[in-house]
């Protein structure tokens, strides 16, 4: 294989069980693993750099706004999204007025999701918004079961809840697919059909390569790549697409990388266009950005069904203070942003440039106290658990059963 396959290889290095290992000063990625060697978290671009990706800059910003005649979302203009693959050719098509459509998904492996869940979905919401195009949503049920200590049935379950919280985001049913794989791949022989060709195209090597894997992997792990690969391909959706081949974006957290660079050798082998990707950043933990939100642990998790007191509790007693610790010494020295995690959590969720821009000169010259700024932060989230919830509590099975059959959309 060439091209994006080979990128990975950079700067990693297989010990002897063939694992693939960071070297010691970098930061681990993968798709199950996350730990930075850095209080301020991953160096993004030395992951743009070793991923072999494209850096979001000002420019591309600047075109995307010209094309779609409006500012473009916050998290893109903070850097969130900091990285893509191919975004022009998708603006070019825009342009043009040809068609493609978003594909991204969701590994179900607690049955709430957390807020970090809500970054890579909220930006998809604004991008089928704005471009007005179908989005299928993969719930990977399988993957969990093989990857974590869950049966078939309680990870397909948790994808159904999980699946109420995305809808929950504000998709539109008429423009959007939600499917668990554990149901979708059994109704319809044409994704069946895909993930066979692209399983044709990739060795066990290559995949020992990509993701680390040994000779003692359960071979569904091995195998389960072409899985998140297939939706790539339009014609597996002939509700959607019918036999069109239509190019995707695929909006992902940086780590599921690795899935997509293998789908991208693979697509042009079997006559696909290689899908276009928006890269965003992890979601830190509570207690810091060294590792990302889990939705398994619950010390360092904000849950989307956590109540307004849990939430308070959490933040004031686990979110990681860049504050001094004393009051004098806070007032003298001031507090560090980039440390903070209740600053850091701003950044994703308040929508006001200038009001953030007090916080953090206020924060910085000691004026504002860490109490002070985590009460901002709970202010701040309160209201978007408690309207998530309340929404969530309005989807029934039956709008479920809506969003997860396979249909035609508009
Ligand atoms: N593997 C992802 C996870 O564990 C789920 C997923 C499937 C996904 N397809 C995707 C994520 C496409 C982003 C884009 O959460």
């Amino acid at each position: 294989m060439s091209g994006d396959l080979v990128n990975n290889v950079n700067n990693v290095s297989l010990d002897e069980n063939h694992v693939l290992k960071n070297r010691k000063d970098e930061d681990h990625v993968d798709p199950w693993n996350v730990v930075s060697s850095s209080d301020t978290g991953v160096d993004y671009d030395k992951l743009i750099l070793r991923f072999g990706s494209s850096k979001i800059d000002d420019e591309l910003l600047a075109r995307f706004e010209k094309v779609i005649g409006q500012p473009v979302h916050h998290l893109l203009r903070r850097g969130f999204f900091f990285s893509h693959r191919d975004l022009h050719s998708i603006l070019t098509r825009y342009e043009q007025g040809k068609p493609f459509y978003l594909y991204t998904g969701r590994g179900p492996s607690s049955s709430s999701m957390h807020v970090g869940h809500l970054i890579p979905f909220s930006l998809c919401k604004w991008l089928q918004d704005v471009f007005n195009c179908p989005l299928v949503i993969q719930l990977t049920d399988d993957e969990k079961t093989l990857w974590k200590d869950l049966t078939v049935e309680e990870s397909y379950k948790m994808g159904l809840e999980n699946a109420k919280d995305i809808i929950a985001c504000g998709f539109d049913v008429n423009k959007t697919f939600i499917f668990s794989d554990f149901t979708y791949i059994g109704q319809r022989p044409e994704f069946y059909r895909n993930m066979i060709r692209i399983q044709k195209c990739v060795t066990f090597n290559q995949v020992k390569g990509i993701f680390g894997f040994d000779d003692s992997t359960v071979i569904g792990k091995i195998a389960f790549p072409a899985v998140q690969a297939t939706p790539v391909l339009s014609t597996s959706f002939p509700d959607i697409f019918g036999v069109k081949k239509i190019p995707c974006l695929i909006p992902c957290a940086i780590d599921q990388d690795p899935y997509f660079r293998m789908t991208r050798d693979v697509c042009p082998r079997i006559g696909f266009d290689k899908p276009a990707l928006l890269h965003c950043k992890f979601f830190p933990a509570l207690q810091g950005a060294k590792t990302k939100m889990s939705a398994s642990e619950a010390n360092s998790t904000i849950y989307m069904s956590d109540t307004p007191k849990q939430l308070k509790n959490k933040i004031n007693k686990h979110a990681f203070s860049g504050g001094q610790t004393t009051v004098e010494e806070h007032r003298k020295l001031g507090g560090n942003c980039d440390l903070d995690i209740s600053y850091q959590y701003l950044r994703f969720f308040m929508e006001d440039d200038n009001e953030l821009e007090e916080i953090k000169r206020k924060y910085s010259s000691g004026e504002l106290l860490t109490g002070e700024l985590k009460k901002i932060l709970i202010d701040t989230l309160t209201p978007v658990l408690t309207r998530h919830q309340e929404i969530r509590a309005k989807i029934t099975d039956e709008i479920l059963q809506n969003f997860m059959t396979p249909r035609k959309l508009c």
